[in-house]
């Protein structure tokens, strides 16, 4: 089987709404879910409702739908999140990575929503895995760091996944019933704001134009990974374990409309594209709905007033973290792990002015140098790796050295 997971599972057929304990709801991916919930009200019971630090949008979720379990980070925030709640609701209120791992795999859950964003996503997503459930995908970092474990457990326990990441949504959606004979997968980019720049004007890029992505409303962290292109690198090594495929054979193929969200290139030449308006809505509704497809009411694509869709190839000249991620997927699995913990450190310390942009493909570079190959066969390995890459480049970041 190539694909990572079952996909004639018998969840797909339980009659009555779906029943969703929605990780990261108070984030992008998870604030545009719960507006694919409203549209479909009937298709769709929340069981849970997970944040980590925004209590009032938290509260403001929790009044409207009611669930009967939420998540937060700490006990502080949950004693903030009761002041905010009425007196005659009262839902059970889980802290923590340990709570995140229960509401992941919650008895009353048919589905769960992976939208936490970095490798706080694993341990949830691997619980639900674990769990047997339908986990709709969009932390991308899990499988970066555990695309082997996934694979394994989905196998052992049934669980499903799927990718709500819009390029692996739309590779899916045209490897659909042409699932033979795929020799390559083509991942658009649109190339972040930094596309049409010279190497001169990125190495000068501040916080604010690096957040300012020209297509896409996301959180952050990706909104950073956009602009040096790291995000592409880290769907690569996605769409690796996802679909069984040899890092050779996934390509990156510059993109900047983001109409077409990517391609599949069989053995007669042929190529399927997923096209639609960049809205991730549609990757969530499918997912959500799969195999069902669901009403959104969105604008729809009208490629006559578009007129022109461009390409071009990705240079990593200018954008070094896509060639990293690469060479770090070629190495071992372990440097995939580092690469992730490297990257999530460099991107605070950008965002909190302690690093150049280019600092952060420096400093990325720096500590994959330093690693050597171990085995990362277990979570614990997993974890324990990642926390001593975070130490090495924090270290890095406070002695100077990028
Ligand atoms: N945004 C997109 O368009 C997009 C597209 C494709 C894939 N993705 C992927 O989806 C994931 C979420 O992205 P996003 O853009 O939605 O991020 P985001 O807007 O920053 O939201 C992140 C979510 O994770 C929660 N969170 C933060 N730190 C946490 C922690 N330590 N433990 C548990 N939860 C924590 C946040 O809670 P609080 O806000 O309450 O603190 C929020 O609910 C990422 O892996 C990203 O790569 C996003």
């Amino acid at each position: 089987m190539r694909y990572i997971s079952p996909l004639t599972s018998a969840l797909f057929e339980r009659p009555g709404p779906r029943s969703i304990s929605l990780l990261g709801s108070t984030g992008s991916i998870g604030v545009s879910a719960l507006r694919v919930l409203a549209k479909n009200p009937d298709a769709f019971t929340v069981v849970a409702l997970a944040g980590a630090r925004n209590m009032e949008l938290l509260a403001r979720q929790a009044i409207a739908l009611r669930p009967p379990y939420l998540g937060v980070l700490d006990a502080d925030k949950a004693a903030c999140l009761r002041l905010l709640l009425p007196s005659d609701y009262h839902p059970q209120t889980y802290t923590g990575a340990a709570g995140y791992e229960a509401l992941a795999s919650l008895p009353e859950a048919d589905l769960i929503l992976a939208a936490q964003v970095g490798a706080a996503g694993l341990i949830p997503a691997l619980a639900a895995a674990q769990a047997g459930k339908i986990i709709c995908l969009a932390n991308k970092e899990a499988l970066v760091l555990a695309g082997h474990l996934f694979r394994r457990i989905c196998h052992a326990t049934g669980a499903v996944i799927l990718p709500v990441d819009s390029e692996h949504n739309a590779l899916f959606q045209a490897m659909r019933g042409h699932d033979a004979h795929i020799e390559r997968l083509i991942l658009t980019a649109s190339g972040g704001p930094f596309r049409a720049k010279s190497l001169a004007e990125i190495e000068k890029a501040t916080p604010a134009q690096a957040l300012a992505h020209p297509n896409w409303s996301m959180g952050a962290k990706i909104s950073i990974d956009s602009a040096t292109m790291m995000n592409k690198g880290l769907e690569i090594i996605e769409a690796v374990h996802l679909y069984g495929m040899l890092p050779q054979t996934v390509d990156v193929l510059v993109h900047p409309q983001s109409i077409i969200h990517s391609l599949v290139e069989y053995s007669d030449g042929s190529q399927l594209a997923h096209l639609g308006v960049p809205d991730m809505e549609i990757p969530i509704a499918y997912c959500l709905g799969y195999p069902r497809r669901l009403h959104l009411g969105l604008p729809r694509l009208d490629l006559a007033s578009i007129a022109s869709l461009t390409f071009a190839s990705p240079d990593t000249e200018r954008f070094p973290c896509l060639a990293l991620a690469r060479q770090a997927l070629e190495a071992s699995p372990s440097h995939t792990v580092v690469l992730n913990a490297v990257n999530e450190i460099a991107v605070q310390a950008f965002l909190d002015h302690q690093l150049s942009f280019p600092g952060l493909a420096r400093l990325i570079a720096h500590v994959l140098d330093m690693h050597q190959t171990v085995s990362v066969e277990d979570v614990h390995a997993i974890l324990d790796l990642d926390a001593l890459a975070r130490c090495q480049a924090a270290h890095m970041i406070k002695e100077g050295q990028c």
